[in-house]
């Protein structure tokens, strides 16, 4: 089955690149690394990797790609055979395609369920100078969260498929579920959504004072904090705000790690509030309220 490090990378649509390239940069604490050839702005958010996020403008805020790193090379063969087993459609980057994306090797697909673009790759580029944290000590991509329309087929894609573990469910609300054998919690969540939307992106943060200087910088910033809380199943202290375009991302640290061999049972929570929160703090309606999946008309073009 197929075997990952972690999530690799998002790319985000933006509607004003040059808004949201200050803001990443200065509210969120991400570094700009460049760009791609058709516009899109890489931005590191901590670790060595040349980026773990990827802006571009569009006429519409949303979710356009998201990458995953699998354990090594070997796993391309496993994950090909896998893909043509269930009748997936994927693409392998040509050779200036990986380059522009600081890739050494890629494959492609559009997941059926939510048509979400995903790239699996084993190796990308380490940026060049070491990260120095800015407003916030990044820590990375710490995992993905996409609302589905068809929840319960995309939990059996990502698992049967994909070979990702869940976790934890709150029971046919929210999936939380990790690309196996990476220990944290969760690396991907999967949401019961009435459309296929991205849900939020979570980075990793060093520690609380990460959180306690966020909130003020926030605040003095007019940037919307929508959700502040301590998530029950994953043990996890979080904060939730708002992009430009109102995308949810997610500040968070502290999290349940997994053994890959004799982890526990996943277990389900009862869908009410506390089994999402355990302090009892209002969540916003805001949040995960915007970001629309731009589903690519067919691999050639994805
Ligand atoms: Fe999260």
């Amino acid at each position: 089955m197929i075997r990952y490090r972690s999530p690799g990378y998002a790319a985000l649509n933006v509607t004003d690149l040059a808004r949201a390239r200050t803001w990443y940069e200065r509210i969120m604490g991400a570094q700009v690394n460049g760009m791609t050839a058709d516009g899109g702005l890489k931005l590191r958010a901590g670790g060595h990797d040349a980026y773990s996020l990827v802006l571009y403008e569009a006429a519409q805020a949303g979710m356009k790609r998201a990458g995953w790193v699998l354990e090594d090379e070997s796993q391309f063969d496993v994950l090909t055979t896998q893909l043509d087993r269930h009748g997936v459609a994927w693409r392998a980057l040509d050779a200036s395609e990986c380059h522009d994306l600081d890739l050494a090797r890629c494959v492609r697909i559009i997941e059926p369920v939510t048509g979400l673009t995903l790239d699996f790759y084993a190796h990308m580029d380490e940026a060049t100078t070491p990260f120095v944290a800015t407003v916030a000590d990044l820590r990375g991509l710490c995992h993905i969260g996409i609302g589905a329309a068809r929840y319960r087929d995309a939990i059996r894609f990502y698992e049967e498929v994909l070979n990702f573990k869940t976790s934890d469910e709150i029971d046919g609300r929210i999936n939380l579920m990790r690309c196996f054998p990476n220990p944290l919690h969760h690396s991907f969540a999967l949401a019961a959504m009435p459309r296929n939307t991205l849900h939020h992106l979570n980075f990793m943060v060093a520690d609380d004072r990460d959180m306690v200087a966020a909130r003020a910088r926030f605040q003095a910033h007019d940037v919307p904090i929508v959700w502040d809380g301590h998530h029950p199943p994953s043990d996890n202290t979080f904060l939730f705000f708002l992009d430009p375009d109102g995308l949810s991302l997610e500040y968070g640290h502290g999290m349940e790690r997994f053994p890959e061999v004799g982890a526990r049972e996943k277990r389900v929570f009862p869908a009410r509030p506390e089994s999402f929160d355990s302090t009892g703090a209002k969540r916003d309606e805001r949040t995960a309220a915007v970001g629309e999946i731009e589903t690519a008309s067919s691999l050639a073009t994805a």
